[in-house]
Parts: structure tokens; C-alpha cells; sequence
């Protein structure tokens, strides 16, 4: 708790030991796992007190979670919102309690974006460009292309930004054609399960599969082998994230390339915790750096992947 003597607020505020709540999506996929990981060993490493909760991909659970750090007090309260809308209540209700709060990862749409500090995390827009890039650059066969898309969680921004920066960059090229478009809820076991449902409908029509995470990819490959088909050479495949399960199915050619989204906010986050609390003013965005990894480099990248 906090020391303070005499009013000599300014001279012991740096001793203050700075309480953060945490409010987490879930543990849907790899990335996930990563980024709470990053979370929680870089809040240990800067001495803040680190309030975690797991909202099981939930909204209400998030929203719960939230308010019980406002009763609680908490000095800043930072979230990865699972889906963009309706955040506006529950923020207006920290704003009011006079908690800063910062957006990781995931973004909110809110018409007062003074409800937040700031918003850090990457351009999952740029992600769906990059994956859209990649297949007009390195599909080669002539003729239709027939893809078919598994959507991260409906409602969420990456599932949003991820399939707009797709469409934005395929509709050069009419010959590519989203065939079929549904949501894995960025896990692997409803990746496989709605790669199986388009292989029922659709079989050896499918030329390409972009999946907005590594996970549902990874349980999709299951479903195009159990099918009797080659991922990765019957189907083209692309994935977003570049969690080291990718690599391994890069590596095992069954998965042709992956499009960065780095999870390891953990260190960016405490810097920003401790600048808000010091009442430094944060920019409004800050975007994460990132690659695109196709198979022809896995081997090699592979040892130096860090998450
Ligand atoms: O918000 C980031 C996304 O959430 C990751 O790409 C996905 O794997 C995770 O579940």
C-alpha cells in the first residue's frame, strides 16, 4: 500500500507499489497463452501487482471483471476486449471512478475514445492485407481460386479487421473468390470441426484456406488429412499469429505461410502502467512491429521464436 507522510505525496509517491487489474479474453489459442504469459512475468519483473482474470471468451465475464477492479480500487485497469462493442457503460463507470484504462491487444469501438488512455497492440487489418498479399504473389496455378475462410470470433476486431484487409486486397484479382466464410472461434478444435463442414460441402473444390489464427489452421489440417488430402499442397494455407506450433506445420510442409502477431505486450504494457500512473501523457495508439513467415524460412526462424 501506499506510504504517505506529512502530505509529502510527490517525494514517496515513487515507493508506491502500483496495483493493475487485468482483464484477460480467454485461453483460446497459443497466442493467447503467450500474452498472459508475457503479462504476468512482466508485471512481476517491474514490481506491479498484477490482478488477473480470465473471462472464458465471455463479454459479461470481462464486464464482471472489470467493475470488481473498480470496487477494488485497482490504479490502472487494462483489457483485451473480446468482441468491439458495448463497452461504453462499464467504462464510463472507471472514467467516473478516476481509473485510466488501457486497451491491449484488441480494440473497442466507443464514440468518446476518452474512455481510454491509449490502445497498443497490432494493425490486424495490415495482417489480413499481408495474408491477401501473399496469395496473389505466390499463387501460381491458373484458372478460379476457390477459397474458403475461417473467421476468428464474431464481433471480435481481429476477425473483423483480419477478413476487411483480406477482401481489400484479393478483389484485385476477381479470379480469387471466398467461397464459404465461418467462424472457428480461433480455436483448434472448432477449426477442424468447420473445415470438416466445408470439405462435406465444397471437397476438392478448395484450392486455398485463410484462417485468422494458427490454431484453427492447425486443427483444419487435421480435417484436410482425416479428408485424404495433402494441407499445404492440396490446399494452400495461410495463417495469421506465427506461434511456434505454425512453424512446426511450416516445417512439416503443411501449412504455407504465417502473418506475424506478436502476443508479447507484457513489457510495453508495464512501461505504459508506469507512465499513466506518473500522469505522463501516452500516444492514443501504439502498433506493434511485425513480418509475414512463409515455409521457405521456418527452418531457419524456428530456434528463434520466442513464443
Ligand atoms: O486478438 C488476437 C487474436 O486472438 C490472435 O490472433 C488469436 O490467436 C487470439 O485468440
Amino acid at each position: 500500500g501506499a506510504l504517505v507522510l506529512g502530505g509529502a505525496t510527490g517525494a514517496l509517491a515513487a515507493d508506491k507499489k502500483i496495483t493493475l487489474g487485468f482483464a484477460q479474453v480467454g485461453a483460446e489459442s497459443e497466442w493467447r497463452t503467450a500474452n498472459t504469459q508475457s503479462i504476468k512475468t512482466s508485471a512481476a519483473k517491474a514490481g506491479i501487482t498484477l490482478k488477473f482474470s480470465d473471462a472464458q471468451q465471455k463479454q459479461e465475464n470481462q464486464i464482471k471483471a472489470i467493475r470488481s477492479f473498480i470496487a477494488q480500487k485497482v490504479d490502472v485497469i487494462a483489457f483485451s476486449p473480446v468482441v468491439e462493442s458495448g463497452w461504453e457503460t462499464v467504462l464510463k463507470e472507471a472514467k467516473a471512478a478516476k481509473i485510466p484504462v488501457i486497451l491491449t491487444d484488441r480494440a473497442v469501438s466507443v464514440k468518446d475514445d476518452s474512455l481510454y488512455v491509449t490502445f497498443m497492440g497490432s494493425d490486424f487489418v495490415e495482417e489480413g492485407r499481408r495474408a491477401g498479399h501473399w496469395l496473389l504473389d505466390n499463387y501460381k496455378a491458373q484458372g478460379n481460386v476457390n477459397i474458403v475462410e475461417l473467421q476468428g470470433t464474431v464481433g471480435s476486431a481481429p476477425a473483423i479487421d483480419r477478413k476487411k484487409g483480406f477482401e481489400e486486397v484479393i478483389k484485385a484479382q476477381p479470379r480469387f473468390k471466398v467461397i464459404r466464410s465461418q467462424t472457428g472461434d480461433f480455436t483448434r478444435a472448432k477449426g477442424k470441426e468447420v473445415m470438416e463442414a466445408f470439405l462435406k460441402a465444397e471437397g476438392k473444390k478448395i484450392n486455398v484456406l485463410y484462417a485468422h489464427n494458427d490454431d484453427m489452421a492447425i486443427g483444419a489440417i487435421q480435417a484436410i488429412e482425416e479428408a485424404g488430402m495433402k494441407p499445404g499442397k492440396d490446399i494452400t494455407i495461410i495463417s495469421v499469429d506465427g506461434v511456434k506450433g505454425a512453424f512446426e506445420a511450416m516445417i512439416a510442409g503443411k501449412l504455407n505461410v504465417t502473418v506475424e502477431c506478436n502476443p508479447l505486450l507484457g513489457p510495453q504494457l508495464m512501461d505504459a502502467v508506469r507512465d499513466v500512473v506518473a500522469g505522463k501523457s501516452l500516444p492514443k495508439r501504439i502498433v506493434t512491429k511485425e513480418s509475414v513467415y512463409p515455409q521457405s524460412v521456418a527452418a531457419k526462424e524456428f530456434p528463434n521464436r520466442k513464443y
